[in-house]
């Protein structure tokens, strides 16, 4: 068998990381939860979920991957027995699932890259424009142009595709996206937006907790790239003598400030436009923001860009969750890279085309994937590590670090409780959830539909 391949240098490995985790899960679904959640007491709740959960689970990803050398599949089925080695499946599948609209998603980004240069933003019929753009041919078109560039540099490999572009794209990323926001800081509704956005409300948490709980940690979840076996893969590249607990430091801090600052670039723009941020739901960025744009000064031009910046994050993105499902091919049905690629690039856009075709599919794969299947898939791969391998997880969490004191057994006694509890009951809730969208808003759509 071939040398497996591996990152050229560490930061190809960080950026490879933090180009995963910064996408459309910080630019556009965040600010539409926060917009969606009454502003402030969101944000709050999901800074510390991030830190609660999102960093021990980042790293549980990381032990696995880096111990095993392998793709999710491979990677339980090398330290686990009997059901355990299935939970690499729930991996693989939520992959498959999230790319396919995931595409969609960022074909729109496309979309609005060209109306934004030939100046054709509207503040009148932006819904419509909205609307138009998000289903049809179009817009299948516009997803397999991103599906096949998702191909094109998953196929290279590792280090001549995804770590050479990841280099390009993410520092693109971060001084467009600080650029944008002090641009928005000079708008007139800069003030109104921060107290909107900055000052938490507490008691509208205590009464909205059951909702806001399990939408931030979904949030979170996604915008991490956890539960999905991406940080168990791009681990898998990786030599022992890293520090773990510090990249994943590293990639949760960026993470974190690419979505406050996606925050600080809409909200102030909506504002200034008069638009109310709560009501347009994951249309926020495509519709309202979009309609602010038409109102501004250059506003096609910063609109061009602002969307730009988007397909570029949604891009360094896509490519990790491609090479989840293709690592799994090749080590373990010893497909090779650019067939592997292909095909399931292919099969994917197919899958995705329905949610090209009618929004409603972008809630039924959204809710399934990210809110159930990325959670159950974190909380399982914890119970794991916390419970079933806790030795292993020890000793491949010290590798590459001076000096580990009691980090390595305070992360262990986390995983083990205090993650798992929350997981066990946000996964309950996000299911219940789901629940109602799949006897509610589907089934009336497929009573009109069918
Ligand atoms: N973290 C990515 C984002 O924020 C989405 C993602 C989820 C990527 C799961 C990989 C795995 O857009
Ligand atoms: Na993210």
């Amino acid at each position: 068998m071939a040398q497996r391949e591996s990152w050229a240098t560490r930061t190809g490995f960080i950026l490879a990381a933090v180009g995963s985790a910064v996408g459309l899960g910080n630019i556009w679904r965040f600010p539409y939860q926060v917009g969606e959640q009454g502003g402030a007491g969101f944000l709050f709740i999901y800074l510390l979920l991030i830190v609660g959960i999102g960093f021990p689970v980042i790293l549980v990803e990381f032990v696995v991957g880096r111990n095993t050398e392998r793709n999710p599949v491979g990677a339980l089925k090398r330290i686990g027995s009997g059901a355990w080695t299935k939970i690499g499946w729930v991996f693989v599948t939520a992959g498959f699932v999230i790319l396919s609209y995931y595409s969609v998603v960022a074909g729109w980004t496309l979309r609005y890259v060209l109306l934004g240069l030939q100046g054709n933003y509207t503040a009148d019929g932006a819904l419509d424009q909205f609307l138009g753009a998000a289903s049809g041919m179009d817009a299948v078109v516009l997803h397999a142009i991103f599906m096949a560039a998702v191909i094109a540099i998953v196929a290279l490999g590792i280090e001549r595709g995804i770590e050479l572009s990841v280099k390009l794209m993410v520092p693109a990323i971060i001084i467009i996206s600080v650029g944008l926001a002090a641009y928005a800081f000079t708008l007139d509704g800069a003030t109104e937006a921060y107290a909107y956005y900055l000052s938490p409300n507490f008691s509208t948490i205590a009464s909205n907790w059951t909702t806001i709980l399990p939408a931030a940690a979904a949030q979170a979840f996604f915008t991490l790239s956890l539960g999905m076996g991406v940080m168990i893969t791009y681990a898998s590249y990786l030599g022992e003598d890293r520090n773990l607990a510090e990249d994943a430091g590293i990639i949760a801090v960026l993470d974190t400030f690419i979505a406050f600052t996606a925050g600080l670039i809409a909200f102030p723009i909506l504002f200034a436009a008069g638009i109310e941020p709560g009501a347009s739901g994951p249309a926020l960025i495509f519709v309202s923001l979009a309609a602010a744009f038409a109102e501004l000064p250059l506003g096609g031009l910063l609109g061009a860009i602002f969307f730009g910046t988007v397909a570029i994050a949604a891009l360094s993105s896509a490519i990790s969750i491609m090479e989840v499902v293709v690592s799994y091919l090749i080590d373990e049905r010893g497909i090779g890279r650019v067939p592997a690629t292909a095909a399931l690039g292919v099969a994917m856009f197919l899958v995705g085309t329905p949610a090209a075709l009618d929004l409603v599919f972008i809630d039924l794969y959204d809710g399934f994937a990210n809110s159930i299947l990325l959670m159950l898939g974190g909380l399982l791969l914890s119970i794991f590590v916390g419970w079933i391998v806790p030795d292993l997880a020890l000793e491949e969490i010290s590798k590459g670090i001076r000096n580990v004191g009691s980090l390595g057994s305070t992360w262990l006694w986390f995983v083990r409780i205090p993650v798992v509890l929350a997981l066990i009951v946000l996964v309950a809730l996000n299911a219940w959830d789901y629940f109602g969208f799949l006897t509610g808003d589907f089934a009336d759509w497929l009573n009109t539909n069918l």
